[in-house]
């Protein structure tokens, strides 16, 4: 048993696929070797920080996925909530999309993933005294067929040993910032996260469709997170709050959970069509104002975010109600790439 510098350790986790809690796990493995109580506390909505009062200061990680160079709003929200007078210390984590050619390791990107967080938590009061991203392997299905076993376990090997040794060096009251080694590259992609945050994220919770096997048993909108997923006349709904986190499309054992390529691609062609043949044209006619004129242009741009929006809900209201046709339904599943077996699920093992 070493001399202890905090009471105790807890790690507030959000996590998809499982990849920021089995890090999670890691960390409390390595913190019992040192005989420091910790505690796992997942995030989802409703969860409100512990109010634990210790004469010895706390250690509290907060850990997630990166989405869109970003935190997922979930615990963006926690971070900005959490309160300011707990006798602790911090540190972030967030896994990213970790990548495997070869014998090399890829690593994903954070963006604002750990300044955001980090900036709020030190406004807050606090010593940030960890930064760690972490190359997990990437979970986002609806654009790339989950990874292989085999590149899985490697990957998630390299982790442990990385997460392991990060652990120790906070314990023993140093600090770790490997984060900062990208700042650069973070701050430079940060026009993406912002375009993630206010658009992105909303388009893509319109990417999830329920296919022909799905039998209603609800249990993808039992565990979403953040009951993103209502069910409308006994098939789930997703609603603009998901978070692609990915776990329904993952976890529902019937593998009903699709993301409809060619359907999305088409909804895309006709936004891009009925704005050039129509919008565009009528609002010259309206205002005079050409496309890049200053106000013309952010006007143009405005009206392309506007019909973009009401196409794609549209659209997606209409999809969900077709899907209960199976042969409709086949044929949208057909043309997604997410239904052949090839087009792996992914999970944490
Ligand atoms: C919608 C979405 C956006 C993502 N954006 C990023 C990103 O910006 N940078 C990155 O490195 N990884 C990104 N990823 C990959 C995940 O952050 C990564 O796979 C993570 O380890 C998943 O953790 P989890 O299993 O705990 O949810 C994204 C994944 C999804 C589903
Ligand atoms: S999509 Fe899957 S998890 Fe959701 S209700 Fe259908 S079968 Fe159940
Ligand atoms: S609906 Fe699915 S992808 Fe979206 S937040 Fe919920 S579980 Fe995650």
């Amino acid at each position: 048993m070493m001399l202890q510098i905090y009471s105790k350790l807890i790690l507030y986790v959000f996590s998809g696929t499982g990849n920021a809690y089995k890090i999670a796990q890691f960390i409390k493995e390595k913190a019992t070797e040192f005989g420091l109580e910790t505690e796992i506390i997942k995030l989802k909505t409703g969860v409100i920080p512990s109010t634990e009062k210790s004469e010895k200061k706390l250690l509290i990680g907060f850990l997630m996925p990166t989405h869109g160079f970003n935190v997922p709003p979930i615990m963006q929200e926690f971070v900005f909530k959490f309160p300011k007078d707990i006798n602790a210390d911090v540190f972030i984590l967030n896994t990213r999309a970790g990548l495997k050619m070869h014998k090399l390791f890829l690593p994903g990107l954070s963006g604002l993933a750990q300044i955001l967080p980090a900036f709020i938590l030190l406004l807050k009061g606090y010593k940030v005294i960890g930064m760690q991203p972490m190359d997990m392997p990437s979970n986002w299905i609806s654009i790339h067929p989950g990874v292989g076993p085999v590149v899985q376990k490697s990957i998630s090997e390299r982790c442990e040993r990385i997460t392991k040794k990060f652990t120790s060096k906070i314990l023993t009251g140093k600090s770790a910032y490997k984060a900062l080694w990208s700042l650069p590259l973070d701050i430079a992609i940060i026009p993406v996260s912002f375009l993630y945050y206010f658009f992105g994220r909303f388009f893509l919770s319109k990417t999830f469709i329920y296919n022909y096997n799905c039998n209603s048993c609800g249990l993808c909108a039992k565990e979403c997170p953040v009951h993103a997923i209502e069910m409308h006349n006994d098939k789930p709904y997703w609603k603009l709050t998901c978070e692609s986190c990915m776990h329904c499309m993952n976890f529902c054992p019937s593998r009903a959970i699709e993301t409809p390529h060619v359907f999305v691609a088409l909804v895309w062609w006709s936004i891009g069509f009925i704005n050039a043949m129509l919008v565009i044209p009528w609002l010259k006619y309206q205002t005079g104002l050409a496309p890049e004129s200053g106000l013309g242009y952010w006007l143009y741009q405005a009206s392309y975010i506007a019909l973009g929006f009401l196409v794609i809900v549209s659209t997606y209201y209409m999809l969900h109600y077709l899907m209960r046709f199976r042969w409709f339904s086949k044929v949208i599943s057909f043309t997604s790439l997410t239904h052949f077996n090839f087009w792996r699920r992914y999970k944490a093992q």
